[in-house]
């Protein structure tokens, strides 16, 4: 059976890939550099014995030469993600990781037909909208002067006026933050070298994944963790800005049956793929739904302030991953009973302090910011 390298294997959405891979039988190899703040007590137990662990750097030449050693097939999952303005790291470990893979396979020449690559609903930037009066747009990034002025929602970027939410499909892409342009030259990469040289690329832009195993030790985790962090120190989840931001969210098992779908199904390749959800929620309502589920009833609080970067709201259509046979089959409910589930399986001492020490970072930093309708109260 075919061996396949699984960059990131450790992680949230590899770890669960890496679990798929094992029961079809393949060999599974893991190059994870082990992330302090993902990792904090190194290689995690939910691994399988059977796979091989290198830990290394997938930006170093020769961690990755050997750990493509005898491979068929690569997942490169392992990224840099952050809020923080280390914009450099993102196209370090997102981009030239990337390329950096096809040049080892290309100067080999090893023989490895395909590579699938994790991307990301970021490449979208702020999305697809409807202008009742210009038609379909993609509006640039929300000025600072707007959102500290509390002027949450995006506008037709030719007539100014009030536009529609859409779902957001393949064909037209406009990243604006670093990690979000950091994966779309990935996926240029990846689909022009491999081209090129007749190595399939797959690109897979993931909506937000949710589930076990989704770290609450590394503050870039998300929603959920946020959420649950708070609710379960019994305080209100604060949702940014007005809470009204539409997301889609994804339950990890589904993005893993995603990866195996399209790394065996050759209509697959040289293409990129949204994996999103089955519904979208705005957050206001994804909160309340986490509050009855962690049995906490809190409503949440909406704090004003925003993160410098967010999109208001970006939800993806997966009909073209529908076309090849793959649907998102886990509901919102499911998704967030199961992460509730596993946190509190790992015992919830001392998880406080994630939350209120990543808040204030980003406070610190600028990244989280008042607005002019900030409540003011506390909100770390
Ligand atoms: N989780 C999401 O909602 C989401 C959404 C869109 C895209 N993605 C992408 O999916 C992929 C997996 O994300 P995840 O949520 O599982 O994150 P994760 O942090 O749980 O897993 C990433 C893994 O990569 C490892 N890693 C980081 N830098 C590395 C390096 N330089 N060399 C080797 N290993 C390194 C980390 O130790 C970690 O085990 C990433 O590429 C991410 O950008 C995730």
């Amino acid at each position: 059976m075919d061996r396949v390298l699984v960059t990131g294997g450790a992680g949230f959405i590899g770890s669960h890939t890496v679990d798929l891979l094992v029961k079809k039988g393949y060999q599974v190899r893991i190059l994870d550099s082990l992330q302090e703040r993902v990792h904090p007590r190194g290689w995690p137990s939910y691994l399988p014995e059977s796979v091989e662990r290198v830990q290394g750097d997938v930006c170093d030449r020769r961690t990755l030469a050997s750990a493509l050693e005898g491979v068929s097939c690569v997942l490169h999952l392992a990224a840099y993600q952050d809020y923080m303005p280390d914009f450099s790291t993102f196209y370090r470990v997102n981009t030239v990781s990337t390329a950096l893979l096809f040049e080892l396979i290309v100067e080999g020449p090893l023989p490895i037909e395909k590579v699938v690559l994790a991307s990301s609903q970021a490449v979208y930037g702020e999305g697809k909208y409807l202008c009742p009066a210009c038609g379909l747009v993609y509006p640039p990034f929300r000025s600072e002067e707007k959102l500290s002025g509390g002027d949450w929602e995006v506008r037709c970027p030719h007539c100014s006026g009030a536009v529609e939410p859409q779902p957001i499909d393949e064909s037209t892409v406009s990243p604006h933050t670093a990690y979000g342009i950091s994966k779309y030259a990935l996926e240029l990469t990846a689909l022009n070298l491999g081209r090129k040289y007749g190595i399939a690329a797959v690109n897979m832009r993931y909506s937000i994944v949710q589930g076990p195993r989704n770290s609450f030790y590394n503050a870039y985790s998300g929603i959920a963790r946020r959420f649950t962090l708070r609710l379960l120190a019994e305080k209100p989840p604060v949702c940014y800005e007005d809470g009204q931001q539409i997301r889609d969210y994804v339950h990890v098992h589904d993005v893993a049956r995603a990866n195996l779908l399209v790394l065996e199904d050759p209509r697959a390749d040289y293409r990129s793929f949204n994996v999103g959800g089955p519904t979208s929620t705005r957050v206001l309502e994804f909160a309340r739904l986490l509050s009855r589920i962690c049995g906490v009833e809190i409503e949440p609080m909406i704090s004003g302030e925003y993160r410098f970067g967010d999109t208001r709201h970006t939800f993806s259509s997966s009909d073209s991953l529908a076309k090849l046979g793959w649907r998102p089959e886990i509901g919102l409910e499911t998704i967030l009973t199961d992460y509730v589930d596993w946190v509190r399986a790992q015992g919830t001492a001392g998880i406080r302090d994630f939350y209120a020490d990543s808040e204030r970072r980003m406070k610190s930093m600028g990244i989280v910011r008042a607005s002019s309708s900030s409540a003011g109260g506390e909100s770390t």
